[in-house]
């Protein structure tokens, strides 16, 4: 790959590394020859991961529980990063009269209160303009049926990478991530066709790309992200309409 040199030496540590998109990145990072620290709740899944690495260490985390992020960071003091990036997430499609409050209490703790959380404990593990890479998601562009839960929690995120990039520059170069639909267990719970989806390890590939650029957002496939930006563009009385026929 033409970015994968830029990766080599680099310490990156994955949050959300177990499966999907978190573990692609860890395999094509592995594969530039970074470092990598590898962390997520599945344990047994890191370490099967980690053995097939040149050089990586696990660290499980409970991102809905800051404590367990809390200690993963002291464990790291003295390590000095190059970048954090967190993929943890999930996802409980449903509507909004059907969700189960305790679940979407968990979704709402990881998918925002986690990621407020490696804002504020994570940047002191950063080298000097070190990258906190976000997901958030073309579902946080605009509120979608069946989403509520999800798509509020991914808006919450867009919103706070932007306020973190202008807070927390030059020292930390924050980054976020608005896939479509990427093929992983979190889209295999979609009962629909799912338009533009790819692989977790095309995704992988845009995202360590778009790393190495400049651009704040990083989205793919533009094919369909694109059309996802008119949400946000169009008047409410069309963009509602729009949203009306997903349901
Ligand atoms: N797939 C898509 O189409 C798509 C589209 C747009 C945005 N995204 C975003 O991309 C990111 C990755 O999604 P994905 O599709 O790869 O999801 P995934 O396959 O379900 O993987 C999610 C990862 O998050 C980890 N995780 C979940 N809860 C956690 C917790 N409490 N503490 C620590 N780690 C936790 C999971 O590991 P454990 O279960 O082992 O903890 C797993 O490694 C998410 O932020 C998602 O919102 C995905």
């Amino acid at each position: 790959m033409s970015y994968a040199k830029a990766f080599a030496g680099k310490t990156y540590w994955i949050i959300g590394a177990s499966a999907g998109i978190g573990r692609a990145l860890a395999e094509a990072l592995d594969d530039a020859g970074a470092h990598l620290i590898l962390s997520a709740r599945d344990e047994a899944a890191l370490e099967d991961l980690a053995k097939g690495c040149q050089s990586a260490r696990v660290l499980p985390v409970d991102l809905g529980e800051r404590a367990s992020l809390e200690r993963a960071v002291e464990a790291l003091a003295g390590t000095p990063l190059d970048g954090v990036i967190n993929t943890a997430a999930l996802y409980d499609p449903s509507r909004v009269m059907d969700l189960d409050p305790q679940r979407l209490d968990a979704l709402i703790r990881v998918n925002l209160l986690g990621c407020f959380a490696i804002a504020q404990l994570t940047p002191s593990l950063l080298k000097p303009g070190g990258q906190l890479v976000l997901f958030g998601s073309v579902a946080g562009y605009f509120g979608l049926p069946k989403g509520q839960g999800y798509c509020a929690s991914k808006a919450a995120v867009n919103n706070l990478a932007e306020t973190l990039k202008v807070e927390l520059a030059p020292q930390v170069d924050v980054r976020l991530v608005c896939p479509g639909f990427v093929k992983t267990r979190l889209t295999d719970k979609n009962s629909f066709t799912m338009p533009a989806l790819i692989s977790p390890e095309e995704a992988a590939r845009r995202t360590l790309k778009g790393l190495t650029g400049k651009a704040f957002e990083i989205h793919y496939p533009k094919r369909f992200t694109l059309f996802m930006k008119l949400f946000r563009i169009l008047p409410y009385g069309l963009s509602l309409k729009l949203a009306a026929k997903l349901r």
